[in-house]
């Protein structure tokens, strides 16, 4: 150093304090640059700054493309532009996803179409237990009131009424309705003066008004029950909101809605998605995607509290019989809403319609002789109170 500062030939004292500020500083910044350099750390030096250690030492850029959320206090507090953008993102995927089709069209469901008696008789029986969980809770929602007013919205041929209503005996009187004539026709050969069926659309602008003509019905309703109806409806929030009108305080509502999006299973689980991809984009085919909507609607509708029951189908343990039940019930149909519009002139639907057919025969076979073939379904039911 001193040999240094000679060949420099400093002359004044301030001059050699300079010099050795000057040496002191680069060496000071040379050992930091090292140090952050083995530590995988960014350094800046105007201003002076080093990062934080990473987490991890994976070389997987993706990882890194989105805000780490956990970090972003403005994330967090839900403000940020960044968050705009990031969910928008995420919305363009979802709603690109294939298995959520688009806005339906007006359901043309018949419950009289060859062989949905019969189906909806299966479909029944496979979620009595569900229901009948679902009744004793709304009974302690009621605090088990005798004399109970109950009505069923979109009750067809009236065999899932009798056969849940038959179970309580706090119910007094039971209306069920309909908007198809042959349906009711049907629930009518039940003789029991608990029931009353009548033809109702709940979607005409005179549905509550036709509520409160039946006899009985005059001051409201305590209990309405809905199984799988809601889902063929245009605008569900408002007719629950409606709905919320004819029950009577502390009313309490049931509502057990379909979605195609709880049902796995293995091998094939491809075949059962296309299957299901197709049917639930056929023109005319009901929300089969309305299970999970059914718990935001309420909300929306102004229902002050909902619960929630849940119970599962899996092929396990089942013999060909009840393997194949379960098929009838989840898929049997899928073809019909194909069919109807080949039937109403619509060619479009016919490479569909044919694919369907043959993979439904596939599936079923699967379900009837394979006990290797694993599926599994969540059914659920809402309960919500005035
Ligand atoms: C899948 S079936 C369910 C029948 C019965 N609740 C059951 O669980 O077996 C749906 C029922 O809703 C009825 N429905 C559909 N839209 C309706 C409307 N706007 N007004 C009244 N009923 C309707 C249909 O006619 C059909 O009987």
């Amino acid at each position: 150093m001193g040999a240094l500062i000679k060949s420099l030939s400093l002359n004044s004292s301030f001059e050699l304090f300079a010099l050795s500020t000057a040496i002191i500083v680069i060496i000071f910044l040379m050992i930091i640059y090292i140090i952050a350099f083995v530590q995988g750390r960014e350094v800046s030096f105007w201003p002076l700054r080093i990062g934080s250690r990473p987490k991890n030492n994976s070389k997987d850029k993706s990882l890194h493309c989105f805000p780490n959320v956990s970090e972003s206090s403005d994330l967090n507090r839900g403000k940020s532009t960044q968050e705009g953008s990031l969910f928008e993102g995420l919305k363009v995927n979802l709603l690109s996803n294939s298995r959520l089709p688009q806005i339906p069209t007006p359901s043309t469901y018949n419950p009289v179409y060859p062989n949905e008696s019969y189906r909806l008789r299966v479909q029944g029986d496979a979620h009595r237990d569900l229901d009948v969980r679902a009744f004793k809770r709304s009974l302690e929602l009621l605090r088990n009131k005798e004399n109970i007013i109950a009505l069923d919205i979109g009750c067809g041929s009236g065999y899932v009424t009798k056969d849940r209503f038959d179970s309580f005996e706090n119910f007094k009187k039971i209306f069920g309705i309909d908007n198809s004539h042959s349906a009711i026709n049907e629930a009518l050969k039940i003789k029991d003066e608990r029931y009353t069926f009548a033809v109702i659309d709940i979607e005409s602008p005179s549905f509550k008004d036709s509520i409160f003509k039946l006899k009985g019905a005059e001051s409201g309703v305590d209990f309405i029950f809905s199984s799988f109806t809601l889902h063929h409806l245009s605008d569900p929030i408002s007719i629950l909101k409606t709905l919320k009108e004819i029950l009577k305080p502390t009313g309490v509502l049931v509502i057990r809605s379909p979605d195609d999006g709880s049902k796995i299973c293995y091998p094939d689980n491809d075949i059962m998605e296309k299957i299901i991809d197709v049917s639930s984009n056929a023109k005319g085919i009901s929300d089969r995607f309305h299970g999970r909507k059914a718990y935001f609607q309420l909300k929306s509708s102004g229902f002050n509290y909902i619960d929630s029951l849940y119970s599962i189908t899996d092929t396990v343990g089942r013999s060909s019989e009840e393997r194949l039940k379960i098929f009838d019930e989840s898929f049997s149909y899928r073809s019909d809403y194909v069919k109807r519009q080949l039937e109403s002139g619509d060619e479009s639907a016919r490479e569909n319609y044919n694919w369907l057919i043959d993979a439904l025969k596939y599936l079923r076979k699967r379900f009837y002789s394979d006990d290797l073939m694993y599926y599994m379904e969540v059914q659920y039911v809402l309960i919500a109170q005035r």
